[in-house]
């Protein structure tokens, strides 16, 4: 199993080119189920869970066509995919695939709106909450679905003519049922009007993706999205969105060993929310024509507080890295965690490193050590497991961090973007 060694103390500074969001591509890959035609991707990451996925889909019939990779200049390089199901070849989603990735639970959506049905494993047990698909079942009953739970399996079945439109609003804001309810609602009879929709950028990503393959959306980037209903869609060819999580980590990163970085490709206007906190300890952001460029030369780290929310609230996905940054900060700062109720496995890894934290229901105590110090530690999932290298790169001495699977899952070449800027990261394989 891979390991991480960081020998922590150096500033970053250089470029470091942003990658296509995973949580845009994962839903993306997601609609190729619901047209026969080709539907291409570019700037696809490479990732565990894009891998996983691919799998995953190849078991309902598509088939992935990888056009090589560009690699640019600054070190980045993205990919082309074409994704084609000609026929949906099985509607069952079975547990050994969902089990390891829970965003394969969404092809429910596509699969009950092309074929009229599908077999889909539940999820089971996750790391950061217990995270149940109540939405789903729901919204996809509002469109005349019939759910019926069996043997681990939800079975879905669209009435004899096709799911129909329906107007339906989400109790919570799920950015995985506001995915499945656009997709689904695509293929139906008439128009839905979802209230109470997810608002992240991801959505507005996979909204664009589906009206150049036909679809009717309008709406998408704000809490009521209208979808009017097309007996079919075609293919496309669409671009992933940068990831805004990956950026906001690693100017979370500049941010705690100072320096001076500018991180392109990538888009501020995803994550302005994120960027003022980053401002707020101390760091200079500013736009770039390429994306932003952060920079802390001398300067403390000032301790600011945190509430994670929705979109375009503070992301509870860079929840973990902004502790790692707080943890150095010059004072008392609090997170809270108002997303995921079990989203602090961070915490005690932390605290291997000597950063003190104190948790109290969902909201973290951070008080600002003036130096960590290096130690093993775990990674125990994939924002957790980033908080601990950008901890580590400002620790004295050695940090190993164990488990770097979770990394990989949403982190393309990290070490490499991180050692290009300065910073001393080994990957070991035992
Ligand atoms: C997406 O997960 C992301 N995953 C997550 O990123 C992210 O943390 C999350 O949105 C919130 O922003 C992908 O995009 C692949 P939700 P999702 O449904 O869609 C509850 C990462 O690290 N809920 O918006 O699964 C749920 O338990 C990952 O990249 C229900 O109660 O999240 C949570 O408390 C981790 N019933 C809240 O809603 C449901 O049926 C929001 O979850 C569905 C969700």
């Amino acid at each position: 199993m891979d390991r991480i060694i960081i020998k922590g103390g150096n500033e970053l500074r250089g470029i470091i080119p942003i990658s296509g969001a995973k949580n845009a591509a994962l839903p993306l890959m997601i609609a190729s189920l619901l047209t026969s035609d080709t539907l291409t991707l570019e700037n696809v990451p490479h990732l565990a869970d894009v891998e996983q996925l691919v799998r995953i889909l190849g078991n309902h019939g598509v088939d992935v066509a990888v056009n090589g990779r560009r690699e640019n200049q600054d070190g980045s390089y993205a990919r082309t995919i074409h994704f084609t199901c000609r026929t949906i070849a099985d509607v069952t989603a079975p547990y050994e695939l969902v089990s390891k990735m829970r965003a394969s639970f969404w092809v429910i959506g596509p699969l009950l709106a092309r074929e009229g049905q599908a077999r889909v494993s539940l999820p089971g047990g996750c790391a950061i909450g217990t995270r149940p698909v109540d939405l789903f079942l729901e919204s996809l009953k509002a469109l005349g679905a019939e759910m019926e739970i069996d043997a681990g399996y939800v079975n879905a079945r669209a009435p004899k003519g096709g799911l129909v439109g329906a107007r339906y609003t989400f109790p919570k804001v799920s950015v995985g049922a506001t995915h499945v309810m656009l997709m689904a609602a695509s293929l139906a009879n008439g128009t839905t009007v979802i209230g109470n929709a997810a608002r992240e950028p991801e959505i507005v990503d996979l909204a664009k993706c589906l009206n150049a393959m036909g679809a009717k959306i309008t709406g998408a980037g704000t809490s009521t999205i209208t979808v009017e209903g097309v007996t079919s869609l075609a293919g496309a060819r669409h671009r992933v969105m940068p990831d805004r999580i990956e950026t906001g980590t690693y100017a979370m990163a500049v941010a705690m060993t100072g320096g001076d970085v500018e991180i392109t490709e990538t888009d501020p206007a995803f994550l302005e929310t994120a960027l003022e906190a980053i401002r707020r300890a101390g760091a200079e952001v500013t736009t770039t024509e390429r994306g932003i460029r952060v920079r802390r030369n001398g300067g403390g780290i000032s301790p600011v507080d945190v509430v994670t929310d929705p979109y375009p609230g503070f992301p509870t996905d860079m929840q973990a890295q902004f502790m790692g940054l707080m943890t150095r900060s010059s004072g008392v700062s609090h997170i809270t965690e108002t997303i995921f109720e079990n989203r602090f496995m961070h915490v005690q890894e932390l605290a291997r490193l000597g950063a003190k934290i104190t948790l109290n229901d969902r909201t973290a105590r951070i008080e600002g050590v003036p130096r960590l110090k290096g130690a093993p530690v775990m990674a125990t999932d994939l924002r957790a497991s980033v908080s601990l290298v950008i901890a580590g790169l400002a620790a004295e001495g050695e940090t190993t961090v164990s488990r770097v699977y979770h990394l990989d899952r949403g982190f393309e070449r990290l070490e490499e973007k991180l050692t290009r800027c300065g910073a001393q990261v080994e990957r070991v394989t035992d």
